[in-house]
């Protein structure tokens, strides 16, 4: 079966990390019979740079038409005073919602060699594997009107205001719920705890009153499925307190920014979470948690474990080879355990190794699982 990925790598470490990404994924391909029809095209400031757009008309082709779209990372400080649409931001916003990218999966999983990474103590984070779901294509992102003007009432009526609009509809609100739900149920099966914490802010916000009422009216039909609610701050301090006491986080897109960026730091090293973002079709856009880190871009020591451990998800959710995805993590896991670490997670008695050589460090050991792996899939 022939697969079309979209390679988007940016700007900054982008280009480096992809590149292994998309070696691993060659490696790949003969041991389980894969044809991957790949296209690279600019986005963000460097397409800017080029087209004068951070996401031209031909790079949304490119990803409108592709079974999976992988992401490197877009950014840098120098477009910061850019019109607001210019900015390398708007490509991954536009992405989002050209393609109807509703459903945002980030994992945050503490892999067991990098336990002391964290800033919490290792038995808070020792085992942590918790996923946040948050909605990508709603609520204050998107919301309308938005502007700004000359106040009419308020505090200081005459001066300049901005406003943005916080919306929910009930459909979007479902649909996100049941993917929440029914990630709980699958990882249930695998042996998760099958509990969906659902985050809002329902005591202050209309938006998130409706967001409660449809989870609650969705969870009725998950009676195996355990759900309890939780306010953003409560849970942002639940979240460093007793982080696996979570199993699957759903929130809403504005919330979901801010909570996966502070469970990322749990695992202690935000260079080694992945993330997908699909649609109703299944059409996934996989990229790194992280950004484009410009001030270490080009030194060649990103850690591109992010980014392949996203084409995993890619195969997984996008392309239906889950034996294959599970051949990039468990190789993943080899390498961690042979002690090969970017300078992100290096610590003494381990072997520094740059982006490069970590990615030829994974496909190696695909290479050695391989019988294994492919007698299980
Ligand atoms: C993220 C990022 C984006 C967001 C930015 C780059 C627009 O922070 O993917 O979490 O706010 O969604
Ligand atoms: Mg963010």
């Amino acid at each position: 079966m022939k697969m079309k990925i979209a390679i988007l790598p940016g700007d900054g470490i982008g280009t480096e990390i992809v590149a292994e990404a998309v070696k691993v994924l060659d490696a790949l391909a003969p041991m389980y019979g894969l044809k991957f029809e790949t296209e690279t095209a600019l986005v963000g400031g460097a397409a800017y740079e080029a087209h004068g757009h951070p996401l031209p008309e031909s790079t949304l082709k490119l990803a409108q038409a592709a079974d999976a779209i992988l992401f490197g990372a877009v950014g840098d400080w120098k477009y910061d005073k850019l019109d607001r649409h210019l900015r390398p931001e708007q490509a991954i916003l536009g992405l989002r919602k050209h393609l109807g990218l509703f459903a945002n999966f980030r994992p945050a999983i503490c892999y067991e060699q990098l336990v002391n990474a964290s800033s919490l103590k290792p038995e808070l984070v020792a085992g942590l594997d918790i996923l946040i779901i948050r909605e990508l294509t709603g609520d204050i992102y998107f919301g309308q009107p938005r502007g700004r003007r000359t106040a009419t009432d308020g505090h200081f009526p005459g001066t300049e205001e901005a406003f943005d609009t916080m919306r929910y509809s009930r459909p979007e609100i479902e649909r996100i719920a049941h993917v929440a739900f029914q990630a709980a149920r699958k990882r249930k099966a695998a042996g998760s705890a099958g509990k969906v914490t659902s985050v809002d802010k329902a005591n202050v916000l209309e938006t998130f009153q409706l967001w409660k009422d449809v989870v609650t009216e969705v969870g009725l039909q998950y009676p195996d499925i355990a759900l309890d609610h939780m306010y953003i701050d409560n849970a942002a301090m639940q979240l460093v307190k007793e982080p696996k006491k979570f199993d699957v986080v759903v929130t809403g897109n504005m919330f979901g920014d801010i909570l996966s960026d502070e469970a990322s730091m749990l695992t202690g090293s935000i260079g080694m979470l992945p993330s997908a973002s699909l649609n109703a079709k299944n059409q996934g856009l996989y990229e790194p948690s992280h950004g484009s880190a410009p001030d270490i871009a080009g030194k060649g020591i990103a850690n591109p474990l992010a980014t392949i451990l996203s084409a995993a998800m890619m195969l997984r959710f996008s392309l239906n080879q889950a034996a294959a995805a599970d051949h990039i993590e468990s190789a993943v896991k080899s390498v961690l355990a042979a002690g090969f670490r970017t300078s992100d997670i290096y610590s003494a008695g381990t072997t520094r190794v740059s982006t490069r050589e970590m990615g030829d460090a994974v496909v190696t050991a695909i290479g050695k699982t391989a019988i294994k792996t492919t007698i299980k899939g």
